[in-house]
């Protein structure tokens, strides 16, 4: 036996991006029904990146997704950039009047979730998407298997694949013809341990042994990346192999250490869908767009598609105007590949690649310092941290 139940947006996702959008299309009345796979638990619990732009953390307080963003999280006026042993800070505000806020994506879900729950959202987890159709009519659906084992079919008005970078949404949109695809030769090694931050700000570190990021969590927990294998296997370390890799990758600054109380290897590729939008279905988040972690872009982007997207369907939802529905995915586009490229250039400059030659690592260095030297390099880099204006 079937279940069926009807909304006007089937949004499939209870990420960031589908949460968000459950929360901005409910402001304005429009009911919607959100999918996801995964536990609360599960959601709640997934350590992922931590620095939001200016313009997510307006929008995430503004309209009451979330009130601890402001109060827990710390504002980061900027960052420094090391390479032959010394810092150079990039300061934010003074050359783009902006901020940046460390405050983890986790925590940002757990506000969300628990805000679209206090509304009576009817948010759906441990719930597999088996089916789309119908999406270039006006009476799209989806099907999918609930937590007790029943079938379900959501009938809606449109549906939003905001499922990540393993969309099941995403070949209904894009048919055979997928993305736009790179991949690269390195990875991340990321460690959460007991220790005060290392440095008041994050550090970007270019070395001869590779790059490595020293961020932070809390005043008591630190979060840490090194370049490493994408093969590499996060248990083949002692804690006293990842410190001596962490501090070669960090010369001249004595890393706190403590105890490790999480490792994970992060694989990463950038990925754009050749199709954003078919008909009364869309693609946002990880599921439209993946990007390098280098500059943390992914969230963030993820909140501008979705800002975006909420003013598309409320004028076609509520006015019947199929005007910014309709230049969706070009509007989008902009943004992304402005994002992909960023993220391909933090990490391209930073990271160091086992076949470079020594002409490849001295022209490194000088783009570095061509960054760090010139106001309009260092511009240019905190305009694309701190996250470009949300369209009008
Ligand atoms: C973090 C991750 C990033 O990719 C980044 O650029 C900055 C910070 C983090 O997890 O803290």
């Amino acid at each position: 036996m079937t279940i069926t139940a009807r909304t006007r947006v089937a949004i499939v996702g209870a990420g960031p991006a589908g949460l968000l959008l459950s929360h901005l299309l409910a402001d304005a009345g429009i009911d919607s029904i959100v999918l996801d796979r995964r536990s609360r638990d599960e959601i709640e619990s997934t350590i992922r990146a931590g620095i939001l732009e200016q313009e997510t953390v307006r929008v995430l307080s503004e309209t009451g997704a979330s009130d601890r963003v402001l109060a827990d999280g710390s504002r980061h006026d900027g960052i420094e950039l090391r390479f032959e042993g010394e810092g150079h800070r990039i300061d934010f505000p003074s050359l783009t009047g902006r901020s940046v806020w460390l405050y983890p994506q986790h925590e940002a879900l757990k506000d969300l979730i628990a805000a679209r729950l206090a509304a009576r959202q009817d948010l759906r987890f441990e719930t597999t998407v088996t089916g789309v159709g119908d999406i270039e009519t006006d009476r799209p659906w989806v099907t999918a298997t609930a937590a007790d084992g029943a079938d379900l079919r959501i009938e809606a008005e449109f549906v939003v694949g905001a499922d990540g970078s393993r969309s099941v949404v995403r070949p209904a949109v894009t048919g055979s013809s997928g993305g736009y695809f790179r991949e690269y030769p390195f990875a991340w090694f990321g460690i959460l341990c007991d220790a005060p931050p290392s440095s008041h700000e994050l550090i970007y570190s270019n070395s001869p042994a590779g790059f490595a990021l020293i961020s932070q969590r809390s005043p008591t927990i630190q979060r840490m990346y090194f370049q490493c294998d994408p093969g590499a296997d996060p248990n083949a370390l002692s804690e006293g192999e990842i410190w001596e890799a962490l501090q070669a990758r960090v010369p001249g600054t004595a890393l706190a250490t403590g105890p490790i109380v999480q490792r994970d290897v992060l694989r990463f590729r950038s990925f754009v869908a050749h199709e954003l939008r078919r008909g009364r279905a869309v693609l946002v988040g990880d599921a439209a767009h993946t990007v390098p972690p280098t500059g943390a872009k992914g969230m963030n982007l993820a909140v501008a598609d979705v800002v975006l997207l909420d003013r598309a369907l409320r004028a076609l939802l509520l006015e019947s105007d199929h005007r910014l529905i309709d230049t969706f995915a070009e509007t989008a586009s902009t943004r992304i590949w402005k994002a992909q490229h960023f993220s391909w250039w933090m990490t391209s400059m930073l990271h160091t690649a086992a076949d470079a030659s020594a002409f490849d690592r001295r022209r490194q260095l000088g783009e570095l310092r061509s960054v760090v030297e010139s106001e309009a390099g260092r511009t240019f880099l905190a305009e694309a941290y701190t996250g470009w204006p949300h369209e009008a």
